[in-house]
């Protein structure tokens, strides 16, 4: 465990007016994404997608790190640099998914439980020599009719920790991701009271498990209102909840937070961001670590055409600036008007 890396690494990633590119998406659910533009999944157009966010000229001003999946840390540029090379020369943190998905909990009906433990010191080794210095892993909390059960949050919460563990023995920065999914008619309140009961979880089983808090980064879900119930909470009270959670559970010893967008618009997960990040003596820097409110635009824009990728680099290259400058508290809904 080399700690002075993990520290290098975990301050990098959470750099003033940077954040973390999620582009780890399983081939599952880039087969979603890629219907909904019309577009084969082959891996060939996963490359050239890939390749194309990542080659977005300047892009390293607002981003610091990039998720990766399995696949595509053997896949290459057009001009035959493996991604993670090419990544880490232009001053991005390579980092990659370890978690091998979500599985129905046994005998807990609607709840899942992540798995990816097995092989996984092996599989770190690998990633490491491959260039990658973080590492994610995401379990999902559903609310609902009596759920989630305190079965399901330990379960979740002791997972994370034994990754956890294993990620900074190999000198790799665990970003932990325990999301409360924001699907489901439940009222703010009850996000806030879910999401403070799965981060007391997840600490207390990381504290159980001896993992370093000076050598990790949350990502969280936002506390937000249920997107079928009828009172969605304006930005300023998804913030104050937010902090307010986070303040309560994570601790001061931690390097940083970064947040998941997990189905919000574009737009509102930059203007949630900005009004935490704008609040005043915060004991740890937020940022971002979106997937789909960075690259939705471009992809849309990109429709599955080489023609099309200038644009599809400049959606990116927006939605990544705009982000950036959310981290700092300093984006204006007017910025978004400018670029239109
Ligand atoms: P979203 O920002 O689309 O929620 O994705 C982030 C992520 O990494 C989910 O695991």
């Amino acid at each position: 465990m080399d700690q002075q890396l993990l520290s290098r690494t975990a301050a990098a990633m959470v750099a003033k007016g940077r954040g973390v590119l999620a582009a780890d998406e399983s081939a599952g659910t880039c087969e979603t994404r890629f219907k909904s533009i019309n577009t084969p999944c082959t891996e060939e157009n996963r490359r050239a997608y890939r390749g194309l966010l990542f080659t977005t000229p300047n892009v390293e001003r607002f981003i610091s790190g990039v998720i990766l999946f399995d696949e595509t840390t053997r896949q290459k540029t057009d001009d035959g640099v493996l991604f993670p090379d090419y990544l880490a020369r232009k001053g991005i943190l390579p980092g990659i998914k370890v978690d091998t998905g979500a599985k129905n909990l046994a005998l807990c009906p609607g709840e899942k439980v992540t798995e990816g433990l097995d092989g996984l010191r092996e599989r770190l080794a690998g990633y490491f020599k491959a260039g990658c210095r973080f590492a994610k892993w995401r379990a999902v909390i559903t609310i609902g009719a009596g759920i989630p059960s305190h079965t399901c949050l330990y379960a979740n919460a002791h997972a994370l920790a034994r990754y956890a563990a294993l990620c900074q023995e190999a000198s790799i920065v665990p970003m932990i991701e325990p999301e409360v999914l924001l699907d489901g008619d439940h009222t703010i309140e009850r996000c806030e009271e879910v999401t403070e009961a799965t981060l007391r979880a997840t600490y207390a089983a990381m504290a159980a498990h001896n993992v370093s808090f000076e050598h990790l980064i949350l990502k969280t879900s936002m506390v937000v209102s249920g997107k079928a119930n009828a009172r969605q909470a304006g930005v300023e009270e998804v913030a104050e909840r937010t902090v307010r959670v986070l303040k309560r559970t994570v601790p001061a010893a931690q390097p940083g937070i970064v947040f998941l967008s997990g189905g919000q618009s574009d737009v509102s997960a930059t203007a949630h961001l900005n009004a935490m990040a704008a609040m005043k003596g915060l004991p740890w820097p937020l940022t971002f670590s979106y997937s789909r409110a960075l690259q939705n635009p471009a992809l849309n824009a990109w429709k599955g055409q080489a023609a099309n990728a200038c644009a599809a680099q400049k959606a990116f290259h927006h939605r990544a600036h705009m982000n950036g400058l959310a981290a700092e508290g300093k984006w204006k809904p007017e910025l978004e008007k400018a670029a239109a």
